[in-house]
């Protein structure tokens, strides 16, 4: 009787952790980004969940919470278009060299005034 319980026990924590993992808040389906004064940039951000499928990518460099790019740069944290940079658009090129489905690389196809 007392393994019957124990093994209930297991199951329920097992079963709670999965859930937590199926639910995590995958964010804004669409994000738009501060791109200071060159305008804004609208950001397709279940696309890239889809396409890319690892949150680090990205959220290895600022956590996961809306305008957290914006304060790191007013906080120090995170350079002028070290994103942008860094992450965006080195991506893009590297895909784009790949000869694969690739993003804009050019300052008008992602701010927009
Ligand atoms: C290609 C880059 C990229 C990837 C990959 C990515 N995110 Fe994000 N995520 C962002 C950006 C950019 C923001 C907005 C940050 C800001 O507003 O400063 C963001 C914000 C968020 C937020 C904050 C809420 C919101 O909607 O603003 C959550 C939650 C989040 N992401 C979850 C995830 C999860 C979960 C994954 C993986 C399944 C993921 N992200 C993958 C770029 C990405
Ligand atoms: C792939 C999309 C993308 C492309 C292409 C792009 N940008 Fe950006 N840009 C961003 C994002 C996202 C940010 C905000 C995050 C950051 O500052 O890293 C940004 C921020 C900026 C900022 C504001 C920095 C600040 O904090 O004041 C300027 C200025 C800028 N970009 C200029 C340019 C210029 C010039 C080009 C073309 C040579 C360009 N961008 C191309 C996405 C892009
Ligand atoms: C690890 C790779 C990767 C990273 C990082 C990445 N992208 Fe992309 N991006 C892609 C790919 C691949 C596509 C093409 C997806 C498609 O066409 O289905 C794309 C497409 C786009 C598009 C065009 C969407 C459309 O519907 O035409 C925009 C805008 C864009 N990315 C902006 C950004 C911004 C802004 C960032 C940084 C916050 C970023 N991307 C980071 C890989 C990446």
């Amino acid at each position: 009787m007392k393994a019957r319980i124990m093994m209930s026990i297991i199951a329920i924590i097992i079963l709670t952790c999965a859930t937590a993992v199926a639910v995590e808040n995958q964010g804004a389906k669409d994000i738009m980004l501060d791109g200071g004064k060159k305008g804004n940039v609208n950001f397709p951000h279940h696309s890239h969940q889809n396409a890319i499928g690892d949150c680090k990518v990205c959220h290895d460099l600022f956590p996961k919470t809306a305008v957290t790019i914006k304060d790191f740069k007013e906080q120090g944290k995170l350079k002028k278009m070290q994103v942008m940079n860094k992450i965006c658009i080195e991506c893009h090129k590297l895909k784009e060299k790949a000869g694969e489905k690739a993003g804009p690389t050019k300052c008008s196809q992602c701010h927009v005034k």
